[in-house]
Order: structure tokens, then C-alpha cells, then sequence
């Protein structure tokens, strides 16, 4: 488990990245489907884009089904304006997962850095797409500096 967090100078306006089971192995993990980029590049170009736009964000990342529902238990008492959630093969598997963000009701873009619809069927089925803003899935690392850019600009007052 690991958490990032970029604490902007002055801002009301917050995002939570979550990244769900074996993404800590990004950069070593079948880069044909992932890349090549590890997960502390990611972080770290979504932290200097939040940054940029005077956004605190805050990357979390865990193998365990279990932390990553209790960090969206964790955010009733604080203020998370935008969600972006790769929940990795939690995806196709994870109802209590995705009770949990339903439960919250905080807006969420679903991330994925392979394409899921051109991969095994077991993938093609999300158990949170239906609930989520928007799905970006197959653009690598991109996908998620495209989503924190649709956070940035519908978060903004
Ligand atoms: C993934 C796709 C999932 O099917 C897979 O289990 C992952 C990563 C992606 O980012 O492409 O772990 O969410």
C-alpha cells in the first residue's frame, strides 16, 4: 500500500487516484498490455498536472479488495470532488467495490491502460462502467492524465 499525495498551495478542489491489484507491478508487468511506464510515473505525472492546475490530489494504490473499500469509506468525512479508479482485474469481479463508490457518490472515471473490449471476454464485462462518468480504456498512461483533465475542468468552479 502506498499513498502519494501532492498537496496543492491553496485549493477546495480534490482527486483521489485509485490504482487496484497488481498495478504496483506496472513497468515490469506484460508491457505489451501496460507499457512500460511504473506506477510512480504515473503518479508523478498526475501530481505535477494537479499541481499545475491547483489540484490536491492524492494516488493510492493496494492489492487488497478490502483497503481500497475502506478508503472510500475513509472519504465521508473529508471533501474528494473526483475519483479516478483503475480497479485492475477488480473490474470483472468486485460488486462490493463498486457498492462502495455508489455509495459515496463522488463522480468517477474508470481507467484502464489496456484495452479491455480487444482482450479475453472475461475482461470485456466492468463492473462499474454503468455507474461511472466515462471510461477511457486502452490509451496507456495517457488515459489517466485525460481523466484528471475532465476532473480538473468539471471540478473547476
Ligand atoms: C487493467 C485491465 C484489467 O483487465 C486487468 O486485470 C488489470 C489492468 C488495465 O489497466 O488495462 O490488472 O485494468
Amino acid at each position: 500500500m502506498e499513498i502519494i499525495e501532492n498537496m496543492a498551495e491553496s485549493t477546495s478542489k480534490s482527486v483521489l487516484v485509485l490504482h487496484g491489484p497488481n498495478l504496483n507491478l506496472l513497468g515490469l508487468r506484460e508491457p505489451d498490455h501496460y507499457g512500460k511506464n511504473t506506477l510512480a510515473d504515473i503518479d508523478g505525472l498526475l501530481a505535477k498536472r494537479a499541481k499545475e492546475a491547483n489540484i490536491h490530489l492524492q494516488s493510492f494504490q493496494s492489492n487488497s479488495e478490502l483497503e481500497l473499500i475502506q478508503r472510500l469509506h475513509g472519504l465521508a468525512d473529508k471533501k474528494v470532488d473526483f475519483i479516478i479508479i483503475n480497479p485492475a482485474a477488480f473490474t470483472h469481479t468486485s460488486v462490493a467495490l463498486r457498492d462502495a463508490l455508489s455509495a459515496i457518490k463522488v463522480p468517477f472515471v474508470e481507467v484502464h491502460l489496456s484495452n479491455i473490449y480487444a482482450r479475453e471476454t472475461f475482461r470485456h464485462h466492468s463492473y462499474f462502467s454503468d455507474i461511472a462518468v466515462g471510461v477511457i480504456s486502452g490509451l496507456g498512461a495517457q488515459g489517466y492524465l485525460l481523466a484528471l483533465d475532465y476532473a480538473i475542468q468539471t471540478i473547476a468552479d
